[in-house]
């Protein structure tokens, strides 16, 4: 469904992208692990060219997202979910429409919109709040708004960027919750970086390990951290066994 090829991006001299490929199958959930600073970021969000690589390419299905033109993007985008680390939320807009936004923005009516949106709160566990504003709610329930905004789309492909990376460690957990539920329900592609190890081994169909802008480690949870090559594979193997 989705090809990365060769992909490189650099930021002066530092390096963040060092050639990487990979592929994700429909409704494949690939974890993509790694250090602070080895490139994560820039690889999930090249994906949908919030960052545009230097070079190489991005295909779905079969077709040239980095070739694409910005109209053309712009509809690509909207079959593409995309959480962030640090929520986004727009302040001043209740939760609902914050979640109907990109419904609204994308064409449809305001009051599809609107029962769209209450969906997908109600997914998220957060059907009450849509008339509240996103300072009213804790770190965690405001990712879960994130992640409902990204469900409201109903798109092929979730793209998460640490989403829980930024919350407490209480509030860690009602995230990781909805997202498993969301990897049960098999509606999407998915694509999730994320430090969290258990979370990662158990849910992962495949999970990917970066250093240095580079792969350094790709295969199923059981076997990923089995016989690692790379210092930092092998780093996380001792972090699973400790
Ligand atoms: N907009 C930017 N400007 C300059 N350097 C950047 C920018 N974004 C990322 N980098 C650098 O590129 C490297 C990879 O960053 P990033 O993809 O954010 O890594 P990760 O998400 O794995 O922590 C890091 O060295 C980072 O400092
Ligand atoms: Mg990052």
């Amino acid at each position: 469904m989705l090809q990365v090829y060769d992909l490189k991006k650099s930021y002066g001299k530092t390096v963040a992208l060092d050639g990487v490929s990979l592929n994700v199958s429909q409704g494949e959930i690939l974890v993509i692990m790694g250090p602070s600073g080895c490139g994560k970021s820039t690889l999930i969000r090249c994906i949908n060219r919030l960052t545009e690589p230097d070079s190489g390419e991005v295909f779905f299905e079969e077709r040239s997202i980095t070739d694409m033109a910005h109209k053309e993007l712009l509809e690509f985008r909207r079959r593409v979910g995309f959480v962030f680390q640090h929520f986004n939320l727009v302040k001043r807009l209740s939760v609902k429409d914050n979640v109907m936004l990109g419904l609204v923005l994308g064409g449809l009516p305001k009051a599809e919109a609107e029962v769209a949106a209450l969906e997908a709160l109600e997914k998220v566990g957060l059907g009450g709040y849509g008339n509240s504003r996103p300072e009213e709610l804790s770190g965690g329930q405001q990712q879960r708004v994130g992640i409902a905004r990204a469900l409201a789309l109903e798109p092929e492909i979730v793209l998460l960027d640490e989403p829980t990376a930024s919350l407490d460690p209480i509030l860690v957990g009602e995230v990781l919750d909805v997202m498993e539920d969301l990897v049960r329900s098999r509606k999407a592609t998915m694509v999730i970086v994320t430090h969290e190890v258990a979370f990662a081994m158990k849910v992962a169909d495949r999970i990917i390990l970066m250093d240095h802008g580079k792969i350094v480690e790709e295969g199923i949870p059981a076997e990923v951290f089995a016989e690692p090559k790379s210092d930092i594979g092998q780093k996380y193997k001792r972090l699973l066994v400790a």
